[in-house]
């Protein structure tokens, strides 16, 4: 099977202690989750800019940064300027999703589009060659640790068989209640990078936990 990407997200940290919780992972981790919410798109508020500009100093984990945010043509240029590897921002928050994409890219990083639980994935499938990630919500956006919903599947098969189709290199990503007990439908949907907060720092040994994802994920 081709490689997978597996996605800490730190939201399931302790904030106080956000370098040590990037080293717990390195070597293990392809990619550094971070989310950022406003309590504006979502009703939750996180970190920002400046914590991610800290942050990125004191690891050399690709980040991958979900903005969870009203206004990310205001916001995500920051974060590629700040050495995120991949920024994605909602499907529902902006009119014009191509060229905040454009934008992202000319400013040095990846560029993701999210679908959040509630949001048709079909009128977005004819965007995917602006898009290096395309992530599906399998929970709603907000929270972490609440319950994988199967019923998002479908729209990780449609892009599936849009990316196939086009030959297009579109990272696959889902995000939201992946575990033991989960990851492995979501890889046979099509999924082929995966965010885990609780199940990966909710665990005794996060970096265990990571290989024991990535060998489920990968079957
Ligand atoms: C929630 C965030 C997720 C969250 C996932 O809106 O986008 O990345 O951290 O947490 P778990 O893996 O605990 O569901
Ligand atoms: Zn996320």
């Amino acid at each position: 099977a081709p490689s997978i990407v597996i996605a800490p997200s730190i939201l399931a940290a302790d904030f106080a202690r956000l370098a040590d919780a990037a080293r717990a992972v390195e070597g293990e981790a392809d990619w550094l989750h971070v989310d950022v919410m406003d309590n504006h798109f979502v009703p939750n508020l996180t970190i920002g800019l400046p914590v991610v500009q800290s942050l990125r100093k004191a690891t050399p984990i690709p980040f991958d940064v979900h903005l969870m945010i009203e206004d990310p043509e205001r916001w995500a240029p920051g974060y590629a300027e700040a050495g995120a590897y991949n920024v994605t921002f909602h499907a529902e928050a902006t009119d014009d999703p191509v060229a905040l994409a454009k934008t992202l890219r000319a400013a040095g990083s990846k560029a993701g589009l999210a679908i959040d639980r509630d949001t048709d994935v079909t009128p977005y499938l004819d965007l995917l060659p602006h898009f290096d990630t395309l992530l599906v919500m399998t929970i709603k956006a907000g929270f972490g640790g609440q319950k994988f919903l199967p019923e998002t599947l479908d729209k990780v098969r449609a892009v599936r068989r849009r990316i196939e189709a086009g030959h297009l290199e579109v990272r696959l990503e889902v995000d939201g209640g992946i575990a033991a007990d989960t990851i492995e439908a979501a890889a046979e949907a099509g999924a082929d990078a995966f965010v885990a907060g609780t199940a990966i720092y909710g665990a005794a040994d996060p970096a265990e936990a990571i290989r024991k994802l990535r060998a489920l994920g990968s079957a």
